[in-house]
């Protein structure tokens, strides 16, 4: 899905995260909390999510707000992932500028000779859950009326509204 987030200077930015989860509570994703995207929820929790469906014609948009899952959640996620990604959470400076792959290289033997075969998971990583308050299904159909509708948290329930498209 695409992730979209809004830093202080109030520009949007986007990147690709995968689902991990997804239930009556949200949608969760695994991260650095230390990137680009962690330092923007840091400042501002809202973020909107979108998926693109090219060959049935159909679009979900997701708004809401973000927290950050249970710590147990994270650790759980994590100790379910590969060695080497595992050792790749500490080797990333996820975002930040680095000289060269060599940093990379170098800091996933250092971690890989320190934790062996149980890497913890790093302070800096763990999981992030977007509870909606809005959701838009888009659906393409002939002559470009397509259908788009768009449930709105309201209450204890959703107002549902049709939008032009
Ligand atoms: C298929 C795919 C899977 C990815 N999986 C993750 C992921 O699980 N977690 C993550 O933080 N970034 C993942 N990325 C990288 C992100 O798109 C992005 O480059 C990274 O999170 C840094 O974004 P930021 O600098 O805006 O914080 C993935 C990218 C692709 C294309």
């Amino acid at each position: 899905m695409t992730l979209a987030t809004v830093g202080s200077d109030l520009r949007p930015s986007t990147r690709v995260v995968p689902v991990k989860g997804y239930d009556a509570r949200g949608i969760v994703w695994f991260t650095n909390y230390e990137s680009r995207k962690g330092q923007e929820l840091a400042g501002n929790p809202f973020a909107a999510l979108q998926f693109h469906w090219v060959e049935l014609e159909r679009v979900v948009r997701i708004e809401g707000r973000v927290e950050k899952v249970s710590a147990e959640e994270s650790d759980a996620y994590f100790a379910s992932r590969p060695l080497d990604s595992r050792i790749g959470a500490w080797a990333s400076p996820q975002s930040q500028v680095i000289p060269s792959r060599t940093v990379l290289v170098t800091n996933a033997a250092k971690y890989g000779a320190q934790f062996m075969l149980n890497p913890p998971r790093p302070p800096h990583w763990g999981g992030y859950r977007l509870v909606p308050d809005q959701w838009q299904f888009w659906q393409g159909r002939k002559s470009r009326l397509h259908d788009r509708l768009r449930y709105t948290q309201a209450g204890g329930g959703w107002l549902r509204e049709r939008l032009a498209p």
